[in-house]
C-alpha cells in the first residue's frame, strides 16, 4: 500500500513529508468514491487535448486505454491505493503513467487537481441526484397505491394532536406525497447549478493553452461551463444547496417516520408495519418495536449537521482553492447515504404497511371529531356561524356530561340546543358523512382523493419522460 514518501512531491522538497502529516492531509481513504468520475473526466480532457492539438492523438489513445484498464482494475478491486499518493487523483495518475509511461505524464497539461476534483464531486452528485430522484418517485409511488386503495378509510385528522376532523387515510398519505413532490423539485432545480463545468479553470487562474471547454461539458453532459475561474475552483454552494435540499427531505421522511411511530403503538393501533422492517426486544420477548421509521427519524439529526458543517467549511474561505475544500466530501456522501438508505427503509415500509379499519375509524368517533360539521349545518339551515359555533359548543358540553360522542345525543336532546336541528342530521355527524362533505379539490372527500391520485399519476408519468 505504501510507496515511498519522498515521491509525494518531487524535487522542489528536501526532506519527505512526515508520516502524520501524510496521514493528516490525504483523502484517498473517502475520495476514492470518486474514481469513476475521475477517469470519466481524465478521458473527456484527453480527447478534447488531442482535439486542441495540445496533446498527440497517439498520446491520447494510450492514455484512453490505460484509463479504461484502470477502471477495470477498480471495478475487480485489485487497484492498490496507496495513502502516501494522498488523493483518488494522484493515485490514478501515478498509475496511468506506470501502464503507459510517458503519455500518462501529459495527461496533467492545462489542470489542476484544482479543477479536477470539483468536476469529479458534481458529476459524482449528479448521478447520485438522479438515483435519490428515482428513489424518492418509487416512495410516491408506494404511497399512491395505498392512497387509492384506501381513498374511503376514515381515520381522525389531529391538531394539536388532539382528534380534530375526520379525514381519509388516502387523503393523508397524499400529503405525505405533496411533500416528496416538493423534495424531488427542489432536488431538479438543485441540479441544474451541479451540472455546470469546472475543467479549464486550471489551478485558479485558468491556463495557458488553447483548451476547450465546451468540449469537454458536452461529453460529459454539463449544461453549462462554470463562468470564471477562481470562482470553478472554489464554490461549493452545490454541495450546500445538496444538502439543504437533503436536510428537507429528511425532515419530512423524519414527520412521516414519526406518524407511523405513533401509529404503531397499541395506543392508535392504526397501521401494522410488515415484520420484516420491525425488530424485538432483547429482554422483552413480547415487544414488536418500530425500531427501523425511528432510525430514520434519528438520522435526519446527522443530514441537518452536514447542512451546517458545509456552511462553517466555506464561510471564511478567501477566494480561490483553499484544502479546506477537502472536507466537503465526507458531509456529502454521508448525505447521499444517509437519504439513499432512508428512502429505500421508507418505501418498504409504505409498500408493506397494512392500516386497521376499525381502530382509525374508532378513533375518529371520538373527540366528536364532527363538530364542525354539525355547526357547518347549521350555517346552511340559515344560522349565523358565530351561534352555530355556540350552540354546537353547548352540545359537545352536554354529550361531555353524558360521557358519550356528540354523534351519540339523541335527536330531541340536540334539538334544545337549536331549534334548526333536523332528522338529516344524523348523516352530517358520521365521519363518513364529513370527509364525503369535503368534496373540494385539496379535499379529502373519498372521489376528491381519487381525483388527485389520477392527477398525480400523470404528474408523475410525466416527469419520467
Ligand atoms: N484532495 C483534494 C481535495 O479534495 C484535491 C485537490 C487538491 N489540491 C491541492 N492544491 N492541494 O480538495
Amino acid at each position: 500500500m505504501r510507496t515511498p514518501r519522498a515521491r509525494r512531491w518531487s524535487g522542489r522538497f528536501s526532506e519527505p513529508v512526515d508520516a502524520f502529516v501524510e496521514r493528516f492531509t490525504a483523502s484517498v481513504g473517502f475520495d476514492r468514491r470518486l474514481a469513476r468520475e475521475d477517469i470519466a473526466a481524465s478521458i473527456a480532457h484527453a480527447r478534447m487535448l488531442a482535439a486542441c492539438g495540445i496533446l498527440a492523438r497517439r498520446d491520447a489513445g494510450a492514455i484512453v486505454r490505460g484509463l479504461a484498464r484502470i477502471r477495470a482494475e477498480i471495478d475487480a478491486g485489485r487497484f492498490r491505493w496507496s495513502r502516501a499518493l494522498e488523493d483518488v487523483h494522484s493515485n490514478i495518475e501515478r498509475r496511468l503513467i506506470a501502464l503507459v509511461g510517458e503519455a500518462g505524464k501529459r495527461l496533467h497539461t492545462a489542470r489542476s487537481r484544482n479543477d479536477q476534483v470539483a468536476t469529479d464531486l458534481r458529476l459524482w452528485l449528479r448521478g447520485e441526484i438522479d438515483e435519490i430522484d428515482r428513489r424518492l418517485a418509487r416512495l410516491q409511488r408506494a404511497l399512491l397505491d395505498q392512497a387509492e386503495r384506501h381513498a374511503a378509510l376514515v381515520m381522525p385528522g389531529f391538531t394539536h394532536l388532539q382528534v380534530a376532523q375526520p379525514v381519509t387515510f388516502g387523503h393523508h398519505l397524499l400529503a405525505w406525497f405533496e411533500m416528496l413532490a416538493r423534495d424531488r423539485a427542489r432536488l431538479a432545480d438543485c441540479r441544474r447549478r451541479v451540472n455546470v463545468l469546472p475543467l479549464g479553470a486550471a489551478a485558479l487562474a485558468g491556463t495557458s493553452f488553447p483548451i476547450d471547454r465546451r468540449r469537454v461539458a458536452r461529453a460529459l453532459g454539463f449544461e453549462a461551463v462554470a463562468a470564471n475561474s477562481l470562482d470553478a475552483v472554489s464554490d461549493r454552494d452545490f454541495a450546500i444547496e445538496f444538502a439543504a435540499c437533503a436536510a428537507i427531505a429528511m425532515m419530512h421522511l423524519s414527520r412521516i417516520a414519526e406518524e407511523l411511530v405513533l401509529w404503531m403503538n397499541p395506543r392508535f393501533g392504526f397501521v401494522r408495519l410488515p415484520d420484516r422492517f420491525c425488530t424485538g426486544s432483547s429482554i422483552m420477548p413480547q415487544k414488536k418495536n418500530p425500531d427501523v421509521p425511528e432510525l430514520v427519524r434519528g438520522k435526519s439529526a446527522r443530514v441537518f449537521g452536514h447542512v451546517v458543517a458545509l456552511l462553517a467549511l466555506m464561510k471564511a474561505q478567501p477566494l480561490a482553492y483553499n484544502k479546506d475544500n477537502q472536507e466537503d466530501k465526507e458531509p456529502v456522501f454521508d448525505t447521499v447515504d444517509t437519504l439513499k438508505d432512508c428512502l429505500e427503509a421508507m418505501a418498504g415500509i409504505v409498500e408493506g404497511m397494512a392500516p386497521v379499519p376499525e381502530a382509525m375509524r374508532a378513533a375518529a368517533l371520538e373527540g366528536h371529531a364532527t363538530a364542525t360539521d354539525l355547526a357547518d349545518y347549521l350555517v346552511r339551515k340559515g344560522v349565523a356561524f358565530r351561534d352555530a359555533h355556540e350552540a354546537v359548543a353547548r352540545a359537545v358540553r352536554e354529550a361531555e356530561r353524558r360521557g358519550c360522542a356528540l354523534a351519540a345525543l339523541p335527536l330531541a336532546v340536540l334539538r334544545r340546543f337549536h331549534r334548526a336541528i333536523g332528522a338529516d342530521v344524523a348523516r352530517v355527524l358520521t365521519p363518513e358523512g364529513s370527509v364525503a362533505a369535503r368534496d373540494h379539490e385539496g379535499g379529502t372527500a373519498p372521489a376528491q382523493v381519487r381525483r388527485a391520485v389520477a392527477r398525480a399519476r400523470r404528474a408523475l408519468a410525466a416527469r419520467a419522460r
